[in-house]
């Protein structure tokens, strides 16, 4: 976890002292100022990520405060303490801006769990919004998104290759975007104003094929009614996709071979050649030279589809596109479906960090277009990504949330004081911490009043 930096802004040294002790001893680094023209100061100098502020100050008062901290940074979080008696000036507060507000005597377990919503839902906005630049500004290209070094490389090699004439191959597990690129090859060429025509290998049926690549004459076999223009045809000027090229059968590979060696189509039953003009770029999942030393793909065939070749990487090696292309789906979805969904929860963004994603982008964009089907809520929650994701510790992270380590913090201590008649020392020798320590979780648990507060009552 990130540091947190806290300000903590209070005339009365008391309350800086419970306030500031409170968190400290939750692990939050925290800086005080005894006014707001301090606060200011310190605003300016340094980075917080949250200030605590009494609305009753010596000088400019914490609402004014507030308003100030507004104008340099909108979205910056700021907690208001109240005395009894003044909450309809923290309510005022709160219209403000404020993000919430707490009543003296401060409750140390209210103020933690009102802090960490605070800095968390602050976090969240945040990372939300500077993913949603990142994706506006450079992490695109030609439709596709990443902003890791290995796709800033296939972007690279893309706009290296479309320049050229030479034929591209690009492999990768599936899902990880093949068809995207080859589009963008053609896209980003001076051949983007021609057609771009995709030859499906994998589904065409192979006596079809060779028709339906070069075309055929009429009466050229039975079936054929009428002239057809092939697939190659239709790319002329253009860019020519084989899609799954490694599921191309034999037959047609020697005849696609021949094509690219001269250029030029014979429609099935025609006899004249005509001169086609395209680029070719082919895709597979499948490992290409293993097929050919296999013998299930032809060698000549492979070197000369093979001048560029373009390598995918899969979604698991590249986590720094993660969040952005889950962002991105998740505008797309805003976008087409009206519903505003802002971004995901912590939590969440973990859980898809930390997944292996075997399906590529494709199973991101269906986990991601799920969750916004279902969740009814401003930010996606863990509670709708599917179980996969969750992993087989999935629920146990969620009892073991700060909230309870509090809670069984404060068991063990009352048990180790019970078990002591509560002595304090020796409680603390039990728990293996010093009688100082143990006094101050005990005044922050509410087993023990603050020495200090009971000396001196709280005003306001
Ligand atoms: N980098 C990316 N940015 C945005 N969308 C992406 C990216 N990569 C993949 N996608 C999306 O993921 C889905 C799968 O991509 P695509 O069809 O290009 O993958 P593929 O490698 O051809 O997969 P297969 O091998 O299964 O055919 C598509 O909806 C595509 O738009
Ligand atoms: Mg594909």
């Amino acid at each position: 976890m990130q540091e947190h930096n806290i300000l903590v802004v209070d005339d009365e040294k008391n309350i800086l002292k419970v306030v500031s002790l409170t968190l400290r001893d939750s692990g939050y680094s925290v800086d005080i100022a005894q006014s707001a023209e301090e606060a200011l100061e310190k605003f300016r100098l340094r980075a917080y990520n949250l200030i605590v502020t009494d609305l009753k100050l010596p000088g400019k008062s914490g609402a004014e405060l507030l308003t100030e901290v507004k104008s340099l940074q909108p979205d910056f979080p700021v907690i208001m303490i109240t005395a009894f008696g003044t909450i309809e000036n923290a309510v005022e507060a709160m219209k403000r801006g404020a993000f919430n507000y707490l009543t003296k005597p401060v409750n140390p377990d209210e103020l933690l769990t009102v802090v960490r919503e605070a800095l968390e839902k602050f976090e969240l906005k945040r990372e939300n919004q500077a993913l949603k630049s990142e994706l506006r500004q450079k992490y695109t290209f030609s439709n596709i998104i990443g902003k890791s070094t290995a796709m800033q490389e296939v972007f690279d090699t893309i706009r290296m290759v479309s320049k050229t004439q030479s034929n591209v191959l690009i492999i990768g597990e599936s899902g990880t975007g093949k068809e995207l690129a080859a589009r963008a090859v053609h896209y980003d060429s001076d051949r983007a104003g021609g057609p771009f025509v995709t030859v499906d290998c994998a589904t065409i049926p192979s006596g079809l094929m060779e028709s339906e690549l070069f075309g055929h004459e009429k009466g050229s076999f039975t079936g054929a009614h009428e002239k057809k223009t092939g697939l190659v045809e239709h790319a002329d000027t253009g860019t020519l996709f084989f899609d799954e090229i490694g599921d191309l059968d034999p037959n047609l590979q020697k005849k696609l071979l021949r094509f690219l060696q001269e250029r030029e189509i014979l429609r099935v039953g025609g006899s004249s050649r005509i001169k086609i003009n395209v680029r070719i770029v082919a895709a597979t999942n499948r490992d290409l030279e293993q097929e050919v030393l296999a013998k299930r793909f032809r060698e000549d065939l492979y070197y000369r589809l093979n001048v560029v070749t373009i390598r995918m990487p899969p979604l698991r090696e590249r986590n720094d596109d993660i969040l952005l292309l889950a962002h991105h789906f998740l505008e797309r979805m805003n976008a087409v479906e009206g519903k505003l969904i802002k971004g995901f929860e912590d939590n969440v963004m973990d859980l898809l960090l930390s997944y292996g994603w075997p399906g590529n982008v494709r199973e991101l964009e269906n986990v991601v277009e799920r969750a916004y089907v279902l969740c009814p809520n401003i930010a996606i929650t863990k509670k709708y990504l599917p179980p996969k994701l969750l992993g087989p510790a999935g629920d146990e992270r969620e009892t073991f949330d700060e909230m309870n380590l509090l809670e069984t913090e404060k068991r063990l201590i009352i048990k180790a004081l019970n078990n002591t008649s509560w002595n304090q020392s020796k409680a603390a020798e039990v728990l293996g911490i010093t009688r100082k320590q143990l006094r101050t979780k005990m005044v922050n648990l509410g087993l023990l009043p603050d020495a200090e507060s009971i000396k001196k009552p709280v005003e306001s």
